[in-house]
């Protein structure tokens, strides 16, 4: 019997949720309708002018740039003079370790917006035990112009990817087409990355990274994924119950003809999430035939609200999954970060009877915000 997907509520990394535009969304429409009004010229001007006769990419798959917004500065000209591809290619082979592995994670302007989710998610790599390091490999990928400019001035690995037929300016609610649609594209684009032979973890930003999960991963394994639900045992294909929040994938064939299975998979599905069609695939006969193997990570090391790690000498990752509404993973996401803190000023013998405050604001009920 495949395993329930009850509890998921994670709604993705950094994906907008209930509740209207925010004064980021709203900043933007305003300097948008600006910007049509009396900067659109400049736009012109500068695609004529652009640097000795490069390929200047149609702005098709960066609506924003339809839209009329055109390079504000030197940091957005690479957004207007190089393809999605280049881009893609030089960001990966910056942030890479040395093995060709990337840690990455999506972000939109809600969840990018001073106080928010992006920074307590940055906060945690640089209180956490050794995980600061894993900064040079992190790149967040933005999925609208405002979070791009927003990781532009916090982290240095910025990726902008768009959707096509998606209008990234206002509010996407969870479920909505457009969420959807970016959701897929996220799935598509880690193919991509796995194409162009870079391994990676990808982690929603709703997830704190308190240790680092490399020493943990399996050594077998081509796509490893954490759970809602843990069985205690790795290769339980049926009874784990995944979220596609974290993963590791290596970046081999199988892994490639995974992503691109799944993500065809949605045609059969539709109106289905990444994380519910992955749920309904994972044991396809297809799949044992590419031979990929998909091994589940332990609640013990990668926890969430659902099931929280118990051991926090043990501890890599937590997820605010199982928990409807930004401001309330935020609240207990950075209460994660407080009782983390606190562990870490405790001496030999305390240190094993600590444990966690959470969850305190997080449920699934809906809430307005
Ligand atoms: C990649 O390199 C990092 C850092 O040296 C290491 O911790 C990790 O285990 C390596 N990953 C793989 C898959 O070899
Ligand atoms: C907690 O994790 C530490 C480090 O992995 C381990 O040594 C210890 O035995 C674990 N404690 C329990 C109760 O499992
Ligand atoms: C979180 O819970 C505390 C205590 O119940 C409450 O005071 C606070 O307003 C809540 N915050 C959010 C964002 O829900």
């Amino acid at each position: 019997m495949a395993a329930p997907l009850g509890p998921r509520a994670n709604e993705g990394g950094g994906w907008p949720e209930q509740g209207g535009a925010g004064p980021g969304a709203r900043r933007l429409a305003t300097a948008l309708l600006f910007l049509a009004a009396v900067a659109l010229p400049c736009l012109v001007l500068y695609r004529a002018v652009a640097p000795g006769g490069v390929l200047v990419q149609p702005a098709a798959r960066l609506p924003w740039l339809q839209a009329g917004a055109p390079p504000h500065d030197d940091d957005d000209v690479d957004l207007e003079s190089d393809s999605e591809d280049v881009r893609l290619e030089r960001v990966l082979r910056a942030a890479a370790m040395a093995n060709d592995t990337v840690i990455l994670t999506t972000l939109n302007s809600a969840w990018a917006e001073p106080g928010s989710m992006v920074d307590v998610f940055l906060e945690s790599f640089r209180v956490g035990e050794h995980t600061r390091e894993l900064l040079d490999h992190l790149v967040i990928v933005s999925l609208d112009l405002a979070a791009h400019r927003r990781c532009k001035q916090i982290h240095p690995h910025c990726l902008a990817v768009a959707t096509e037929g998606v209008d990234f300016s206002g509010q996407k609610n969870f479920m909505t087409d457009g969420y959807l649609r970016m959701m897929w594209r996220r799935i598509d684009f880690l193919r991509q990355v796995l194409e162009k032979g870079y391994s990676f973890i990808f982690t929603d930003t709703d997830i704190v990274w308190l240790r680092s999960p490399l020493p943990r991963l399996y050594a077998e394994g081509d796509f490893q994924i954490a759970c809602d639900h843990f069985t205690g045992d790795p290769d339980d294909v049926l009874g784990n119950a995944p979220n596609g929040g974290f993963a590791y994938a290596r970046a081999n064939t199988e892994t490639v003809e995974l992503y691109r299975y799944w993500y065809a998979a949605r045609e059969r599905h539709p109106g289905l999430h990444d994380q519910d069609v992955l749920n309904l695939i994972k044991a396809d006969r297809y799949l044992a035939e590419v031979g990929v193997r998909i091994r589940f990570l332990s609640t013990e090391f990668f926890g969430g609200l659902c099931e929280p790690s118990r051991n926090l000498s043990a501890v890599c990752t937590m997820h605010a999954n199982c928990c409807v509404g930004l401001r309330r993973k935020i609240a207990d996401l950075t209460l994660i970060l407080h009782d983390w803190r606190s562990f870490m000023s405790l001496r030999g013998p305390d240190k094993r009877s600590a444990s966690w405050s959470v969850p305190r604001n997080c449920s699934l009920d809906k809430v307005e915000e």
